[in-house]
C-alpha cells in the first residue's frame, strides 16, 4: 500500500473513547468503517457517540460526503480487519492485550494493509514484539478526541517497511490531521511529555501555595494558552524581542530561564495532592457539572479550530 488515495475501508479495533472518535472522523471523511470491540454494548455506544459527534465533525469537514451508517460491527477481530486497507488499533493500553490483538489480526490482513496503533504510552519497539512481520505497524498517536484535535504523532523505525510512514502521513493529512514525526522513541512521545512538564509545575505551584487551582488554570487559558493555540513556543519566543528573533530572545532571557529551571517542582500525585486538586476544581467551577464544562470546552475548541482553519496552518 503506497497510496493514501486507495484507502477506502478502514478497520477500528477497540472502540472505546478513542476508537469511537476515530470512527466518527473516518466516516465523516467518506470511508467505510469495520469495527471490532468485545464489549457487550459496543455497537450501541459507538452509534450513540457518532450521532452526538456527527454535527460537530460535519461542521469541520463540510466538503466531504460521509455517511454515518457506513459502518459494520464484527464479533471477531480477524473478520473486522479482513477487508481493510488501514487498521487503527485502539485496544486498552496494556501490552499483553495489544500483543494478543496483533497475533489475532496479523494472519487476516490484506497484503499491504497498514496498522496504526493509537498508544499513548507504549513504545513501538515493545509492540513490534507481537508480530511475525512488524513491517506494517506504525505508531499514530492522536489527541483526545481525534475527531476534533488535529495532532497525530507518528513514529516508524528500521523494522517498518519503506513508504508506510509517508502513506500514513498522506492519509491523516487527507482527513485534515496535522502530523508530526518522532525521530526516536521516548515514553509519552512529544505532546504528552510537554503536557507532563507543564502539569508538574502547575501542581507544584498549587501545592506550595503560590496560586489556587483556578488561578493556575487562568494563568494558562487567559495567557500563553491563547498564543499556543496559534503557534508553538519556539516560534512565539522568537517573536518576543523584536527583529532579533530567537537569538535575541535567548540573549535577553537565558539568565532568567537558568534561574527558574532549577527552582521548578517535582511533585508526586499522592492522595493529599489529588484531594487538593479536586477541591480546587470544585472551587473553580462553583457547582457546574463536568458535562457542562465539557460542552463549553468542545464549543470553544470548535470555534478555535475554525479560526485556525481560516489561516489553513500557522505556516501559510
Ligand atoms: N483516552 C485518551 O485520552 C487517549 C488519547 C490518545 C490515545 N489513547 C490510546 O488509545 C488506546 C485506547 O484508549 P481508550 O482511552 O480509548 O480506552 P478505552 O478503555 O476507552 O477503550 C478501549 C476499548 O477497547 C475494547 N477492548 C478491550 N479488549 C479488546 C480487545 N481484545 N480487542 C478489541 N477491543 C478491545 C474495550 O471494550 C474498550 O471499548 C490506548 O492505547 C490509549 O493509550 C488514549
Amino acid at each position: 500500500m503506497k497510496d493514501a488515495a486507495i484507502i477506502e475501508r478502514i478497520a477500528v479495533v477497540g472502540a472505546g473513547v478513542i476508537g469511537a472518535s476515530w470512527a466518527t472522523l473516518f466516516l465523516a471523511a467518506g470511508l467505510e468503517v469495520d469495527i471490532f470491540d468485545p464489549a457487550d454494548d459496543a455497537e450501541a455506544s459507538v452509534r450513540d457517540y457518532i450521532a452526538t459527534a456527527w454535527p460537530v465533525v460535519k461542521r469541520l469537514t463540510p466538503h466531504t460526503g460521509g455517511n454515518p451508517d457506513a459502518i459494520r460491527f464484527f464479533s471477531d477481530a480477524g473478520d473486522a480487519v479482513a477487508n481493510a486497507q488501514f487498521v487503527q488499533e485502539n485496544v486498552p493500553e496494556r501490552l499483553p492485550v495489544k500483543l494478543a490483538t496483533y497475533a489475532e489480526i496479523e494472519p487476516r490482513l490484506v497484503p499491504g494493509a497498514i496498522v496504526a496503533t493509537s498508544t499513548s504510552g507504549l513504545m513501538l519497539s515493545e509492540l513490534q514484539a507481537g508480530w511475525t512481520d512488524p513491517s506494517r505497524l506504525l505508531l499514530a498517536h492522536p489527541f483526545n478526541p481525534p475527531h476534533l484535535i488535529p495532532l497525530v504523532e507518528l513514529f516508524a523505525n528500521e523494522h517498518t517497511a519503506p513508504g508506510i510512514l509517508e502513506t500514513a502521513e498522506a492519509f491523516y493529512a487527507s482527513l485534515g490531521k496535522e502530523t508530526i514525526r518522532l525521530q526516536r522513541e521516548v515514553p509519552g512521545h512529544v505532546a504528552n511529555r510537554l503536557q507532563a512538564a507543564l502539569w508538574r509545575e502547575a501542581i507544584h505551584l498549587v501545592t506550595t501555595g503560590v496560586a489556587s487551582v483556578g488561578d493556575v488554570d487562568k494563568a494558562i487559558w487567559a495567557g500563553p494558552g491563547i498564543r499556543w493555540a496559534a503557534m508553538g513556543p519556539h516560534t512565539l519566543f522568537s517573536l518576543a524581542t523584536g527583529a532579533g528573533g530567537m537569538r535575541a530572545f535567548c540573549e535577553r532571557f537565558a539568565d532568567s530561564f537558568h534561574r527558574w529551571w532549577p527552582d521548578l517542582g517535582t511533585p508526586q500525585i499522592t492522595e493529599d495532592v489529588v484531594q487538593k486538586l479536586a477541591d480546587g476544581i470544585a472551587d473553580e467551577w462553583q457547582g457546574q457539572g463536568l458535562g457542562d464544562i465539557g460542552e463549553k470546552r468542545d464549543a470553544l475548541i470548535l470555534d478555535i479550530l475554525e479560526a485556525v482553519a481560516k489561516h489553513r496552518s500557522p505556516h501559510n
